[in-house]
């Protein structure tokens, strides 16, 4: 096992979800690679405190610029507000390493396209967070779409519901303010959670009309008081798209506040001979549709399909941690030039593709029209 040093700057909600992905890597059989923690950085003490448990993590410093001089650190994971993301990963860049970015990868598209040409500029590995695709239905969902079985593709949905912040009690964060999470709100939270696999079928909007909505206007803060929210919560974004000859609808959804959900990503795609269906909310269900004189939705239980082999058997469910560690086998994997067939993290091309998205979505929101994207 070729063993990769990793430092993680920002060891908040996702920087200890990564830790512990890392921590069971025994569970993979098909890898050759070995990430290893080496270092943290975070500026809350009590956080990096937590990766006292990883006997591996030697340097936890509040100051990642000391992490970026450590020469065991080969590759780094930064998850950290939008609002740091441009400038942390250029220094990360900058200091010679490679970077595992979180999403929305900017703080919006200018911010996005200074992150890629520091990537040109440096030609560091890099790859952007985007973990949904690696579920076995939605990776049969990508081998359906590109068996031609579809006919005429008719509508694509691709989204992504929460339902936590209908609660009004819960105290505000940085994702509630749009000077720490990007005008964009919502679609820099969930965004690239929708558009990753339209992206990478080639799905990108030609046009688009969207519906942004807020929820509540202020929140506790957590301090016995309350304080103003300005991001929105909610977007659907209309669009159309481009297979082949045909223009497609496809609608593209996040949402912060919708009732009932928890974490539910979905993607449906329907066409004249075919149709595909995936959603977390059934997390082992594969829905397909077969036409003809009667017409049938067929399902079916997935087992424990991942692009990588695990030692878990091939019956049992898989989750978000499991997810989250074959994203990290296909970046490791990738980054040694051994991904072969298998599914690439999302790249920096779609990462800026998604803010370009963004972009339009709120100037769409603004003028309230259709927009152009190039
Ligand atoms: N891929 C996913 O499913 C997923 C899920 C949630 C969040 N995210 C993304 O991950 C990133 C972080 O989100 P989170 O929910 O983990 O946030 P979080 O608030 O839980 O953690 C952020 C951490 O960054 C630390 N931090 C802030 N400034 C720092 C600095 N200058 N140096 C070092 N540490 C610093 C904070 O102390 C905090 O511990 C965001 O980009 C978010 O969009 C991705």
């Amino acid at each position: 096992m070729n063993k990769i040093g990793i430092g993680i700057i920002g060891g908040g909600l996702m920087g200890r979800e990564m830790a512990s992905a890392f921590a069971r890597w025994c569970a993979l059989t098909d890898v050759e690679v070995q990430p290893e923690l080496v270092a943290v950085a975070d500026l809350v003490e009590d956080v990096r405190n937590w990766f006292k448990r990883i006997p591996s993590c030697q340097q936890l410093t509040a100051d990642y610029k000391e992490l970026l001089a450590n020469p065991a650190v080969d590759v780094v994971y930064v998850a950290v507000p939008h609002n740091l993301h441009e400038k942390l990963y250029i220094d990360v860049l900058e200091a010679g390493k490679d970077l595992f970015a979180e999403k929305p990868f900017g703080f919006d598209l200018a911010s996005a396209k200074n992150i890629a040409a520091a990537v040109e500029r440096t030609g560091r590995f890099t790859r952007c967070s985007s973990e949904f695709p690696f579920l076995p239905g939605a990776q049969r969902v990508v081998q359906y779409v590109n068996s031609g079985k579809l006919g005429r593709v008719l509508e694509v949905v691709s989204g992504f519901h929460h339902s936590s912040d209908l609660d009004s009690t819960k105290p505000a964060n940085w994702k509630r303010f749009s000077r720490m999470c990007g005008e964009i709100g919502v679609l820099g939270d969930l965004g690239m959670h929708a558009c990753h696999l339209p992206l990478r079928f080639g799905w990108k909007p030609k046009t688009l009309f969207a519906q942004l909505q807020k929820g509540f206007p202020e929140r506790p803060d957590g301090k016995g008081g309350m304080t103003a929210c300005d991001t929105w919560d909610n977007a659907m974004l209309h669009t159309w798209i481009s297979i082949g000859q045909d223009e497609v609808p496809m609608r593209l959804e996040m949402k912060r506040l919708a009732p009932g959900e928890t974490n539910t990503w979905f993607i449906e795609v329907l066409g004249t001979e075919g149709g595909v269906r995936f959603s977390t909310k059934e997390p082992k269900t594969l829905w397909l549709f077969e036409g003809g004189k009667e017409q049938f939705w067929k399902k079916t239980d997935l087992g424990f399909g991942m692009p990588f082999k695990a030692v878990t058997g091939g019956i049992f469910e898989p989750g978000f941690p499991d997810v989250i560690q074959q994203m990290w086998a296909a970046y490791l994997m990738e980054r040694e030039g051994l991904l072969g067939d298998r599914f690439g993290c999302a790249t920096v091309a779609e990462a800026v593709a998604t803010q370009e998205i963004f972009e339009a979505a709120l100037q769409s929101q603004k003028t309230g029209s259709v927009v152009s994207l190039t």
